[in-house]
């Protein structure tokens, strides 16, 4: 139905059954087009290319973003090469010299783990880390820690990583956070452009982030966070482009000698690669033109999960079975099905000798849909696994 958008991907792996989109979706050929026209601007405008990446890509691409997620201004989307980049410009607002309290979940992304748990060999930095599971219970106890003490900062996902569980509530739990003060991010990586996202009732209370690789289809390079209204938070990571919009804080005797934009460029750091947002807006602009909305781009992704599960119960398969899966409530699920069992490592390399991509994250294996695929695929993927 959509496979003939992209012909460059699947026509590189004709025998491939690529369930991974949850992982390095497959990109459209307009941003193959769009990757060109990159370069060729560059050549156009020479010396004036960020006049026109400025005036004419940024905002397109900022449009974009704020039109996915709900948010009302296109000023309060800003970009980055990669989303680790954006939090450590969050926690940048914060001072080291203070002691630094943070409450997130136990299934955050590794840009976040990682840098969180090097930052708690700090004596002043601790970190809260609520468990996700049992999912249905999430919400609530994330909201319970939320409002138990001041955090100086709240970390987590919209959907997790390691389970595609979407978090339910978010405006609940925000307004659980008991000190005004507290930074509240969301990682919506596995949420954009899979489930529709709407954070208007929350946009001035939260740092929504976001990026291109999975869902947007647009590759590395293009991430992106949104930032409240009347924020005025001085990262202490900050790059020269903070100052390329409206100045907020005018230097005077006696004040801060740095000033910052009084929009989402506050955060924005240096020098990068234009070329992401070049296929992020082309991306953007095909769907656009198909009419697929995340509604009904999600409707088609469960279409095609609803179908995988009535496939899988079928096969009765040793590994790939309901009770191996996480959690197969569709309406509470992004766009990758999570089975969780002992061999998955060894059961990743087997599926791809049969020319089946998955992911595997510790002993969970993943199963990522997308737009370039058709219920055939499913047929093949039960086919290949022998029942
Ligand atoms: C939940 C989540 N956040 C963020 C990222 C990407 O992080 P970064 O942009 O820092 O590489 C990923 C990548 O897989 C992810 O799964």
């Amino acid at each position: 139905m959509f496979q003939e958008h992209y012909s460059h991907f699947l026509g590189a792996h004709p025998n491939l059954l690529h369930f991974a989109a949850h992982s390095h979706h497959f990109w459209p050929d307009v941003s193959r087009a769009a990757q060109i026209q990159c370069w060729d601007d560059a050549a156009r405008f020479a010396d004036e290319k960020w006049a026109y990446i400025f005036d004419q890509i940024l905002p397109r691409a900022q449009t974009h973003v704020a039109r996915s997620i709900g948010v009302s201004e296109d000023r309060q989307i800003c970009f980055a090469p990669n989303t680790h980049e954006l939090l450590l410009r969050l926690i940048s607002c914060l001072s080291p010299e203070r002691p630094i309290n943070v409450l997130t979940t136990d299934s955050e992304f590794h840009s976040c783990s990682r840098q969180l748990a090097r930052l708690e060999e700090r004596s002043n930095f601790s970190v809260q880390r609520v468990s996700s599971q049992p999912f249905e219970t999430f919400s609530a106890r994330f909201s319970d820690a939320a409002a138990s003490t001041d955090f100086d900062m709240i970390y987590l996902s919209h959907v997790f990583y390691n389970s595609g569980y979407v978090v339910q509530d978010l405006p609940g739990i925000v307004s659980a956070v008991k000190s005004s003060d507290t930074i509240i991010a969301i990682d919506g990586y596995h949420a954009v452009g899979a489930v529709p996202v709407d954070i208007s009732a929350i946009q001035d209370r939260v740092f929504y982030l976001g990026g291109g690789y999975k869902y947007l289809q647009a590759g590395e390079g293009a991430c992106f966070m949104s930032v409240p209204r009347k924020c005025s938070l001085r990262p202490e990571s900050t790059g020269w482009f903070a100052t390329f919009s409206n100045l907020k804080t005018i230097p005077a005797s006696g004040e801060h000698s740095v000033a910052y934009s009084d929009d989402a460029f506050r955060f924005w750091g240096a020098t990068f690669d234009p070329c992401g947002l070049y296929r992020f807006n082309a991306v953007q602009e095909l769907l656009k033109r198909l009419d697929l909305t995340p509604q009904k781009a999600h409707h088609y992704v469960q279409g095609l999960q609803s179908y995988f599960l009535e496939q899988m119960d079928k096969a009765n398969h040793k590994y790939i079975n309901r009770q191996n899966l996480l959690n197969s409530q569709l309406e509470t699920q992004g766009h990758f099905l999570t089975f969780r069992f002992p061999e998955a490592s060894e059961f990743f390399i087997e599926l791809r000798r049969l020319d089946i991509l998955t992911d595997v994250r510790d002993d969970r294996l993943r199963f990522g849909f997308g737009l370039y695929q058709v219920k055939d695929s499913i047929d093949e993927l039960f086919s290949r696994l022998g029942n």
